[in-house]
């Protein structure tokens, strides 16, 4: 039976995803993590979705991971959508005087901590005989090469960290599950909850909804070699650099 997994499952693209996975068939059953429920996607999905509620603690992680073990599917795609830009305490940076410590450890500890623990804990779940796409879910402006506009300090730096993470990873991934390939996902600038505050200056057709990022992915991850090393792209499937 090919399953999927699903992290961070209450991202409005990752609920996309996951529809577009269960009704599509592209595999027959999908695990999703969320620290919140999502009554609606279980309900419509009861018989092929199992939810599992987590604090993204290491510990709790851990434990979803045997968890998981013990379920014995052969995971072909997998998904970590976290990531975080602003909430009720923090703003983007606009200025260098912006910058504190709880900033940076709350920014980084979501989009790079977060996402690298469910990595490294995953890892010895996805060597099998099936191809296995992983997306990590990073953003353009964690192109150290292509930051031309600067601020964000915390986003960017805990992007770009994430993606040596991912780039390190995949060496070992070639050596250790060679079915598996790392993605590091750029949606684009999508209308969800994370992009809200910023979305004034998108040029007209830029703002792309949920599910079409969701449908461009699925067809992205069909379409890439297992080659051992981990790729940056766009929603096109067009390189960034590193
Ligand atoms: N929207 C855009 O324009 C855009 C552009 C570039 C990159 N991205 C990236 O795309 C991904 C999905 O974002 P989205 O646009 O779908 O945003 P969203 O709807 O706001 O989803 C936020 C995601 O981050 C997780 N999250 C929030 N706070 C967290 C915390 N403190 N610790 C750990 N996880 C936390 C949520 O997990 P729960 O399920 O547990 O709530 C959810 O998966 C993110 O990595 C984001 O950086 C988005």
């Amino acid at each position: 039976m090919t399953a999927a997994i699903v992290i961070g499952a209450n991202s409005s693209i990752a609920q996309s995803v996951i529809e577009r996975l269960l009704s599509d068939r592209k595999v027959e059953h999908v695990t999703a993590i969320s620290r919140n429920t999502n009554p609606d996607l279980q309900s419509k999905f009861a018989s092929s979705l199992r939810w599992i509620c987590c604090d993204y603690s290491e510990v709790a992680i851990k434990q979803v991971c045997i968890s998981l073990h013990a379920q014995e599917k052969n995971f072909s795609h997998v998904f970590i959508c976290n990531g975080l830009l602003h909430s009720a305490q923090v703003a983007p940076e606009k200025r260098l005087e912006d910058i504190n410590t709880e900033k940076l450890q709350t920014i980084f500890h979501a989009n790079t901590i977060v996402p690298m623990l469910w990595l490294a804990n995953l890892a010895p779940l996805l060597k099998s005989e099936i191809d296995c796409s992983v997306a990590v879910f990073s953003a353009r402006v964690g192109s150290i090469e292509d930051n031309c506009s600067g601020g964000w300090y915390a986003y960017r730096a805990s992007k770009s960290a994430l993606n040596m993470l991912i780039k390190t990873a995949s060496i070992e991934f070639w050596r250790r599950a060679p079915n598996v390939k790392l993605i590091a996902f750029h949606p684009g600038t999508t209308d969800t909850q994370l992009s809200k505050p910023f979305q004034t200056n998108v040029p007209k057709g830029k703002l792309f909804t949920p599910k079409f990022v969701a449908s461009s992915l699925l067809e992205i991850m069909e379409s890439l070699d297992r080659d051992g090393g981990a790729e940056f792209i766009d929603w096109q499937g067009e390189p960034i650099p590193w």
